[in-house]
């Protein structure tokens, strides 16, 4: 059984007061993590203060990290010092990286494997365009993306990353994929990872959708079988709401 995933991803939001606000609010309302992992993933100044007052259930993420572990990269943020801080997780690969960072498949597939390497469990985004859903080439965008992203990673590895399909064209717009579209896409991205991997593999990896998730629309989502959980931007905002969503992963 895959234990489900809630990770909020807070994006560029919440000062130091604001996310530890929402931390103390939910810190004593989180479920178990063997019935369901509670990730937030917030600006890198605040990993710190977050993990130190994170509740026995709560698990804090960093929302990107170079693939060096050291050197000469202004600004940016390495994975020993998540590791060192005592952060647990790190989406890698967020759309919005990739579309304004310029990040490639080969530097998402350099941080999983640093990411790995300094025991961050990395939380793999990939998903189309709308332009190439509606030119119905979801499934070889998506495919390439996963090849390119694991690459020179064994099956051992594989199992402990988390993946999440985010389809651009819901992210943030109110406008989210339906259940089924969601699943398809997610049962075709387990099948791959079958086929690279083996059915072991496939079944132990978790692939969560992200993309408009809301209170209103995860009970659906959750019902699918191959969606595993979700990455939630806006609706991770706000205590009670990122706690409803948790709530209907766990039920
Ligand atoms: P929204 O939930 O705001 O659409 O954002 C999704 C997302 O990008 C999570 O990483």
């Amino acid at each position: 059984m895959r234990i489900p995933i809630i990770a909020g991803n807070w994006k560029m939001h919440k000062t130091r007061d604001e996310a530890l606000q929402f931390i103390y609010a939910i810190n004593m309302e989180v479920p178990k993590r063997e019935y369901v992992e509670t990730v937030v993933c917030a600006q890198a100044p605040i990993l710190r203060d977050l993990v130190k007052r994170q509740g026995e259930n709560v698990r804090i993420g960093a929302q990107n990290m170079h693939q060096e572990t050291e050197g000469a990269y202004t600004g940016e943020v390495s994975a020993p010092l998540l590791e060192n801080i005592g952060v647990d997780y790190v989406i890698i690969g967020h759309s919005e990286r990739r579309q304004y960072f310029n990040e490639t498949d080969e530097a998402v597939n350099a941080k999983l494997h640093q990411a790995l390497r300094f025991n961050l469990v990395p939380i793999l985004c990939v998903g189309e365009s709308l332009e190439t859903r509606e030119s119905d080439a979801t499934e070889n965008y998506v495919s390439a993306q996963i090849e390119k992203a694991l690459m020179g990673l064994g099956k051992e590895q594989v199992k402990d990353i988390v993946i999440a399909y985010e389809p651009i064209w819901a992210i943030g717009t109110g406008k989210t994929a339906t259940n089924e579209q969601a699943n398809e896409t997610i049962a075709f991205i387990r099948k791959r990872i079958g086929e690279i991997y083996d059915s072991e593999t496939m079944e132990s990896v978790r692939i969560l959708y992200g993309g408009s998730v809301k209170p209103e629309n995860i009970v659906g989502l959750m019902k699918e079988p191959h969606i595993d959980g979700a990455l939630v931007g806006g609706a991770s905002l706000n205590a009670k709401s990122f706690m409803q969503l948790v709530d209907a992963a766990f039920n």
